[in-house]
C-alpha cells in the first residue's frame, strides 16, 4: 500500500539542490521516489560486493579482483592457486557473457571502468589483476608530487587513460600485490613514454615494480610474448619478502600443436577454394615486394604464431595444413581455447566436463581468445607471487607488523 510522507525542516541548500537536480517535466514527488529507488539499488549492490569481503584473507587464501577481465584468463590462473574472485570489471557485452558463463555472474561490473565508484563498490582484496589496453598518455610524466599531492589524486581530466583506473583503485584500496599484463612492446610504446609514466606512477604509489617478458610457448603451442608487471606495496611487505620474488622458470619443453588439434573439425572451418587462392596471391604479391607478410601454415609438430583478436577475419595468421586431403583450415574455437591454455583442467575446475562452453558466436569467441591472457602463464607467475604473499600473511599472523 502506498504511504504518504511529509518532510519538514529541509535545509535551504538541500531544497535548492532538489529544485536544480530535478529533470524538467518530472514532478517533485516522482523525483524524490526515484532518488529513494536509486539509493536502495546502490545499497543492495554495495552489500553484494562487500558481503564477506570486508576483511583481508587469512594465510593460505587470497582474494583478487579482475580488471579488464575479458573472459578471465587471470581469473582461472589465480583460482587454480586457491584465490577467490571478489570483483570483475568488463564492459564488452559479449566478453562479459562468456565471463559470466564460465566464472559465475556475481561480482561483474559491466560499465566503463572510468565511471566506477571504487570506494563504494570495490571490495577489499589481496591481489589486483589487470590486462589493461595499451594507450599513449597525453602527459609527459607523473611525479610523486603531482600524482599524490593533489586533493583529487588521479581525477585530473587529462589523465583519462585506462591505466589510471587501476591506480585509483590501488590508491584507495591498497592491494598488497598487483599483477598487470600487456603486449610485449609496452616498454617501447610511444617512444618509451608509456612505460615511463607507468613505472613512475607505480613507484609514486609506493609499489616496488618487477617486470619480465614471458613467452607462453613454454606452456602452450603458441609463440606469445607478453610483459608481466608484478607490484608489491612497500608499506605491506618487508624488503626481504619482496626480494624472495622471482619470475617463474619456464618448463624446459613446450607442447606442440598436436596436443590441441581435433580429429574431425567441421567443414565450415576449411578454407574455401576462393579464399585459399586469394591468400596465396596476396602473400605472393607481398613477397615480390620484399615483404614477408602473409599466411602461416602449420602442422602438428609446429607451434603457432601469436593469435590476435583479428583471427576471426580470415584466420590467415594460423592455418592448419592438411596436405593431400583438403585446403588448409582455420582453428576451431575450441582449439583456439586450448591454444591459449583454456584447457580441460581449468574447465573441470569451473565445473565443465567437456571443455568450456561457447556462449557467443565464433567471431566473438576468436576475438575473446586473441585478447586473452594464458591462464597457464598466469598460474606460473601467480604461484611465485602467492609464495611471497603467504610469507607476509604468516608474519602478520604471528603478530609481527612492518
Ligand atoms: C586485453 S583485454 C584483457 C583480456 C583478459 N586479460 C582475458 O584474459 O580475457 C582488455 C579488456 O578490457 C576491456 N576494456 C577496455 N576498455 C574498458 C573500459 N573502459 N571499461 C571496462 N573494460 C574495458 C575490453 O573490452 C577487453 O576485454
Amino acid at each position: 500500500m502506498a504511504k504518504t510522507i511529509l518532510v519538514r525542516g529541509i535545509d535551504d541548500s538541500d531544497a535548492d539542490w532538489l529544485a536544480a537536480a530535478k529533470p524538467p517535466g518530472v514532478s517533485q514527488t516522482e523525483f524524490i521516489k526515484q532518488l529513494i529507488r536509486e539509493a536502495k539499488s546502490r545499497e543492495a549492490l554495495e552489500q553484494k560486493m562487500n558481503d564477506k569481503t570486508k576483511t583481508k584473507s587469512a594465510p593460505g587464501e587470497f582474494r583478487f579482483i579482475d580488471l579488464f577481465a575479458g573472459i578471465g584468463g587471470f581469473n582461472l590462473g589465480m583460482r587454480s592457486l586457491g584465490g577467490e574472485c571478489v570483483f570483475a570489471s568488463e564492459w564488452d557485452k559479449y566478453a562479459a557473457q562468456t565471463y559470466a558463463a564460465w566464472h559465475g555472474p556475481d561480482h561483474i561490473y559491466t560499465d566503463d571502468i572510468r565511471l566506477l565508484d571504487h570506494e563504494a563498490i570495490v571490495p577489499e582484496h589481496d591481489v589486483l589483476l589487470a590486462g589493461f589496453p595499451c594507450q599513449p598518455f597525453s602527459i609527459a610524466g607523473v611525479s610523486k608530487k603531482n600524482s599524490l599531492g593533489r586533493a583529487h589524486g588521479f581525477d585530473d581530466a587529462k589523465q583519462g587513460n585506462l591505466f589510471f583506473s587501476i591506480c585509483k583503485i590501488a590508491e584507495s584500496k591498497r592491494p598488497p600485490v598487483m599483477i598487470l599484463e600487456n603486449v610485449k612492446n609496452l616498454k617501447s610504446h610511444d617512444k618509451g613514454n608509456t612505460w615511463k609514466v607507468i613505472s613512475e606512477t607505480l613507484d609514486a604509489l609506493d609499489y616496488e615494480v618487477r617486470s619480465q617478458i614471458i613467452d607462453a610457448k613454454h606452456w602452450v603451442p603458441q609463440h606469445r610474448e607478453r610483459v608481466f608487471i608484478v607490484c608489491f606495496d612497500r608499506n605491506q611487505f618487508l624488503p626481504e619478502e619482496i626480494e624472495q620474488f622471482s619470475f617463474p622458470k619456464p618448463p624446459s619443453k613446450g607442447p606442440k600443436l598436436n596436443s590441441i588439434l581435433e580429429d574431425e573439425p567441421e567443414q565450415k572451418y576449411m578454407l574455401t577454394d576462393n579464399l585459399w587462392k586469394y591468400l596465396q596471391n596476396y602473400a605472393a604479391k607481398h613477397k615480390a615486394k620484399g615483404n614477408g607478410f602473409g599466411f602461416q601454415l602449420v602442422g602438428p609438430n609446429d607451434i603457432s604464431r601469436t593469435m590476435s583478436a583479428r583471427y576471426y577475419k580470415d584466420g590467415s595468421e594460423i592455418l592448419i595444413d592438411q596436405p593431400g586431403w583438403n585446403n588448409p583450415r582455420r582453428l576451431t574455437p575450441s582449439e583456439a581455447a586450448k591454444l591459449m591454455g583454456f584447457n580441460q583442467r581449468f574447465a573441470k575446475m569451473s565445473g565443465f566436463k567437456n571443455g568450456f562452453p561457447q556462449v557467443v558466436s565464433d567471431t566473438q569467441a576468436y576475438k575473446q581468445f586473441g585478447n586473452s591472457v594464458s591462464p597457464l602463464v598466469v598460474a606460473a607467475v601467480g604461484g611465485e607471487v602467492v609464495k611471497v604473499l603467504h610469507a607476509r600473511n604468516l608474519r602478520l599472523k604471528k603478530g609481527k607488523s612492518k
